[in-house]
């Protein structure tokens, strides 16, 4: 870029200013991001600068990253070591003079056996280490708090055994509360999926495992900050993979139970109109990571217009009313509409109760 002096000078001071600006503002907008954690207000970041590291949440996370740091400092100090012997052999036996011949030294036993021994014996002690926070992260206490977790494309849904109608899950279109925890307390997560591979990722507790359809995986930590925390799938897995993403809430133990019956309801509240409630549905057991609302193509097809529509399907063609929807939801390939036959939507089947369905079907009735 070729700018005349002036200018140039200009531009200079102009980002000067700019610098000094975004310096002064740095403090206000952390505070403003701290605020703004709580809900995450749509923006998936651990951390609020780049340079800061993640918080270390869960009892394994300062083990691994002592770990990650005693490799990191490990190539840091052979890199130097390496390269500064290299420069000062370069420097030390460099040609003298024209007629100089290299010497025939051929091989140095001595050192030869160290720079083996000596790697060898770090790398096992980077593997004993390595396998032994492995193992007790692979073992769950007992006691743990029982929590059974559902990849779908592209939602998580979470349940927990001991506390009966409790659901969870996560929102392609917010990042909702997906799974919350006591602090202080060991959790086990049981999880499979009922599509494809996915893999559930928590970075602030330094757990991921995958999430395999027709196997259960396990996965358990206990929290050590009260606080929210995003969590993420960490395995590609078609069109929406990058909004299959949630918020993990550790609370003091006092008051989870009473935190998880209010988060995990899904009723209709008084006086909120049944449309209303649909939406909320839509939004909240993960209708809307293939089902647009205006008309444009996902996975699944719109909603937009569909009430009373005349559809096509692989069984001939349908008119779409109750039974049809209500058939979709419990049995979605018994008539599947032309264009979506390769999708494979899961049963709602148990998930969704009359209500609860009578509510979407009033909400797709308002989509004209
Ligand atoms: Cu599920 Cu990526």
């Amino acid at each position: 870029m070729l700018m005349a002096p002036q200018k140039a000078a200009e531009a200079a001071g102009n980002a000067a200013d700019a610098v000094q600006q975004a310096a002064q503002a740095a403090p206000a907008a952390a505070e403003a991001g701290k605020e703004a954690l709580g809900p995450l207000a749509g923006a998936p970041w651990d951390t609020l600068t780049p340079w800061s590291t993640l918080p270390q949440a869960s009892t394994f996370a300062g083990n691994t990253d002592t770990l990650y740091l005693f490799i990191v400092a490990l190539a840091v100090f052979f890199f130097l070591l390496v390269m500064g012997v290299q420069g000062y052999f370069m420097w030390k036996y460099r040609r003298l003079s024209e007629d100089q011949k290299t010497s025939s030294i051929t091989h140095n036993g001595k050192v030869e056996f160290l720079w083996s021994a000596i790697p060898a014996v770090l790398l096992v002690v980077i593997f004993v280490w390595g396998e032994v926070d492995f193992l007790k992260q692979t073992i769950p206490p007992t006691d743990a708090v029982q929590v059974r977790v559902t990849g779908r494309q592209w939602f998580w849904t979470v349940d927990y055994p001991d506390y009966p109608g409790v659901q969870l899950t996560s929102s392609v279109e917010e990042s909702s509360v997906t799974l919350v925890v006591p602090k202080g307390e060991p959790v086990q997560l049981t999880m499979t999926s009922e599509d494809v591979l996915h893999d559930f990722y928590i970075p602030a507790f330094r757990i991921k495992r995958d999430v395999i359809p027709g196997r259960y995986t396990t996965l358990w930590f206990e929290a050590t900050q009260v606080g929210e925390f995003n969590l993420y799938c960490a395995e590609y897995c078609g069109d929406q993979h990058s909004s299959m993403i949630g918020v993990v809430k550790v609370l003091e133990p006092a008051n989870f139970a009473a935190y998880l019956a209010e988060a995990g309801k899904l009723e209709q509240e008084p006086n909120e109109p049944l449309p209303v409630f649909g939406e909320r549905i839509y939004k909240k057991r993960g209708c809307n990571a293939c089902h647009s609302t205006d008309g444009s193509p996902k996975v699944g097809p719109s909603w937009k217009a569909l009430w009373g529509k005349n559809e096509s399907t692989d069984k001939g063609s349908v008119t779409v009313d109750d039974n049809y929807i209500t058939e979709s939801i419990w049995e979605p390939n018994a008539q599947i509409v032309s264009g979506f036959e390769g999708v494979k939507m899961p049963s709602y089947k148990g998930q969704l109760d009359e209500k609860q369905i009578a509510a979407l079907i009033e909400y797709m009735k308002t989509l004209k």
